[in-house]
C-alpha cells in the first residue's frame, strides 16, 4: 500500500526535479524516473495487480491523480522552458533601434573630376560643344589622320599601348594616346551633318583619359587631356589667345594671369606653339609655366576633316587636366591623384 502522503511527497519531488531542469534535455530524463518504462508512477500502477479490487480502485484513483499532477508539472516546465528559449533568442537578435547609425560618410568629386567638370562648363558658356569619343582608338584617328605617317619618327613623340586587336578597316588599335583623335571624329562627323557649303563653325572641346608608357612624378599612364578645335573660315591665333586667355581667367578665378606662346613642333598644326602661363602673384609668381600645347590646324589634317585647307582655316589645343588641377590647387606630385589615399581626396570634398 502506498498512503496519501507517500504520493504527495512523490508529486512535490517530481515538481522539484522538473523546476531543477535547466534544459529540455535534463527535464525529459527527470520525467523518465517518474512517468517512463521503469519510473516510480508505473512501479506503482504495476503494484497494484496484488491488491483486491476495492483497494485497487482506490490506490488506483490516487495514483491516477498523482499521474496527472506530475504531467501537469512537466507540461508547465516544458512551456516555461520553450518561453525562456524564446525569450532568450529575441533578446540576442533584439535591435536596438535608438542606436546611432554607424554613418556613411559623404563622398566626393575627385580634383580631377571637378577640374573636368569647370573647364566642360566654362568652354560650353563660351559656345564650345563637349564631345566624348572613346578611350580605345584606331591607329588612323590617332595618328596618321593628325599627319603622323606610319614610321614617322614624330611617332615616337607618343609611345603606347597596344591592343591586340584590329577594327573592321585592318586598323591596328591603340589606346588613344591624347584627346587629338577626337578632332577627326567630331570634325568628320560635323562635315557630314551639315556639309561644307553654310557649315556653322566647329566649336567643341573634348575632355578625356589619355594613355602613354610614362610614369614618374609628373606622368602617370593614365591621364586626362582635352582637346580644343576651332574651324571656320576666318579663324585666327588671335583668337586662340582670347578664347585661351578668357578660359584661365575663369579657370584660375584671377585676372593677373600672362600668357605666352612659345614656338613648338606637332605633326597636326603649322604654325605649333606651348602655350606658357604665369602668375603675376603668389607663391609660382613670375614662372612660366607649360600648360598647353597649341597651333593652327595643319592643311593636310584639315582636308583629313573633310574640308577644303584653302576655305576652311583654325586652331587646336590640348591640355592636360592634371597639370592644370595641380596648379589651381599647388599639388606638388601627380601621383597623389591615383593613391586613392583618403587624406588627400577629403581635401576636395568643399573645394
Ligand atoms: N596632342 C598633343 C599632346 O598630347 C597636344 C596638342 C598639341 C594638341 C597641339 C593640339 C595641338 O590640339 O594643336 O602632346
Amino acid at each position: 500500500m502506498t498512503t496519501t502522503t507517500q504520493l504527495q511527497e512523490l508529486v512535490r519531488e517530481a515538481r522539484e526535479r522538473f523546476e531543477a531542469s535547466a534544459t529540455a534535455a535534463d527535464l525529459e530524463n527527470a520525467k523518465a524516473s517518474f512517468l517512463g518504462k521503469s519510473g516510480a508512477i508505473t512501479a506503482l500502477m504495476k503494484g497494484l495487480a496484488t491488491l483486491d479490487p476495492q483497494q485497487k480502485r482506490e490506490q488506483g484513483a490516487e495514483i491516477n491523480l498523482a499521474k496527472q499532477a506530475i504531467e501537469q508539472a512537466l507540461q508547465a516546465r516544458r512551456d516555461a522552458l520553450a518561453e525562456a528559449e524564446l525569450q532568450a533568442r529575441l533578446a540576442e537578435q533584439a535591435i536596438d533601434v535608438t542606436l546611432d547609425g554607424r554613418g556613411q560618410r559623404r563622398g566626393g568629386l575627385h580634383p580631377v573630376v571637378r577640374s573636368w567638370m569647370r573647364i566642360e562648363a566654362i568652354f560650353h558658356s563660351i559656345g564650345f560643344e563637349v564631345a566624348e569619343g572613346p578611350e580605345i582608338e584606331d591607329d588612323w584617328t590617332n595618328f596618321t589622320a593628325l599627319n603622323s605617317p606610319q614610321d614617322h619618327p614624330a611617332r615616337s613623340m607618343q609611345d603606347t599601348f597596344y591592343v591586340d586587336l584590329e577594327d573592321e578597316r585592318g586598323q591596328p588599335l591603340l589606346l588613344r594616346t591624347h584627346t587629338s583623335p577626337m578632332q577627326v571624329r567630331h570634325a568628320r562627323a560635323h562635315v557630314e551633318r551639315h556639309g561644307s557649303a553654310a557649315m556653322p563653325d566647329i566649336r567643341v572641346i573634348a575632355p578625356g583619359r589619355t594613355y602613354r608608357v610614362d610614369s614618374d612624378a609628373t606622368h602617370s599612364p593614365m591621364f586626362h587631356q582635352f582637346e580644343g578645335l576651332w574651324i571656320g573660315r576666318r579663324v585666327s591665333m588671335a583668337d586662340l589667345k582670347g578664347v585661351y586667355t578668357e578660359f584661365l581667367h575663369r579657370f584660375f578665378e584671377r585676372d593677373d594671369i600672362e600668357l605666352r606662346f612659345r614656338p613648338s613642333y606637332f605633326p597636326f598644326t603649322e604654325p605649333s606653339a606651348e602655350i606658357d602661363m604665369m602668375f603675376d602673384s603668389g607663391p609660382l609668381k613670375g614662372r612660366w609655366l607649360e600648360i598647353s600645347g597649341a597651333g593652327q590646324v595643319h592643311p593636310t589634317v584639315v582636308r583629313n576633316f573633310g574640308l577644303d585647307p584653302e576655305q576652311f582655316i583654325g586652331f587646336a589645343f590640348g591640355s592636360g587636366i592634371e597639370r592644370l588641377t595641380m596648379l589651381r590647387y599647388g599639388i606638388g606630385d601627380l601621383r597623389l591623384f591615383y593613391g586613392s589615399d583618403l587624406r588627400f581626396l577629403e581635401q576636395f570634398h568643399a573645394a
